[in-house]
């Protein structure tokens, strides 16, 4: 069984980036610039963005964060959104989700300018990456996509088993692994939660992408030998120390790992391969 590190994939990702952020500069040109808008005061999103700030300072990218009440009207967040739409200075924009229930989420997406959309949540994006052509992808499944590249595991004509029909993690990672690409060339089934069958469909895949939040739901005795396996899920459940909570993912690793070939551990798996592909989509927005 090999572990698919997140730490030292995303980490040389990094140094990558790093490395073309210092050419450019040494070229005199402007470093990539990544806004992000955080509206209220939800912990996770908090730490998401501040680790969103962090990264960016480490790499050599300029960041602004505007954090905004949670009572801020959706009419204001839209204005803070068109204002950076319209700074030719920033290259990507994102604004951290969930939003307060006041706030219409999709019509956020909506107005932020697709060629600055880094997340790849606008409906353009999304089009034009279901089509194949150039987009920016979603960090997750672009995260898992870079994972399956750097181990060079095999792909082409497997079956691949999603569980999870998220818009953020299991439409479009299902879409890219059916692309005629590498990785891709899989034949893939969503499963979610009217699937009848999801035991008998797991036991049949050559990889399986566990994307549904619930702790442990993937057992040993649902996958066959060999199998690739792919933990998304990163609940956090109650725990003796010291934040009170630990991350939980959707695989039962100590019964699963022992049968795969290879398996994301969760923490360190794809949750870190996230910010690196928001980091890649940043970079290719200031069009280096
Ligand atoms: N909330 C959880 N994941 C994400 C993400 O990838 N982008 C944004 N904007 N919000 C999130």
């Amino acid at each position: 069984m090999i572990l698919l590190d997140g730490r030292t994939t995303s980490e040389q990702i990094k140094k990558e980036i790093t490395e073309k952020v210092e050419e450019i500069v040494r070229q005199g040109r402007k470093r990539p610039h990544l806004a992000a808008i955080l509206v209220g005061d939800d912990g996770a999103s908090q730490t998401y963005v501040n680790n969103k700030e962090k990264t960016c300072a480490q790499v050599g990218f300029k960041s602004t964060i505007v954090r905004m009440a949670e009572n801020t009207t959706e009419e204001r967040l839209l204005e803070e959104i068109r204002r950076f739409n319209e700074d030719s200075d920033v290259d990507g924009l994102i604004v951290q989700l969930p939003l307060p229930k006041h706030i219409d989420e999709q019509r956020v997406i909506e107005a932020i300018d697709p060629r600055k959309d880094v997340d790849g949540f606008h409906p353009v994006n999304v089009g034009k990456m279901v089509l194949g052509l150039p987009s920016y992808i979603s960090a997750t499944p672009d995260g898992i996509m870079e994972l399956l590249e750097r181990y060079k595991i095999e792909t082409s004509g497997k079956h691949c088993v999603i569980i999870g029909r998220s818009n953020i993690v299991g439409r479009p990672l299902a879409n890219l692994l059916s692309h005629k690409s590498i990785p891709g060339d899989c034949t893939v089934t969503i499963c979610h939660s009217h699937t009848k069958n999801i035991k008998e469909l797991t036991l049949q895949a050559d990889i399986i992408v566990a994307a549904l939040g619930r702790p442990g739901f993937l057992k040993g005795d649902m996958v066959k030998d060999g199998v690739v396996v792919i933990d998304v899920g990163i609940t956090r459940v109650p725990a003796d120390n010291k934040s009170g909570f630990r991350l939980a993912g959707d695989v039962l690793f100590e019964e699963v790992a022992p049968k795969a070939s290879y398996i994301t551990p969760v923490p360190g798996g794809v949750g870190l391969m996230t910010i690196t592909s928001l980091l890649k989509n940043t970079l290719k927005a200031s069009g280096i």
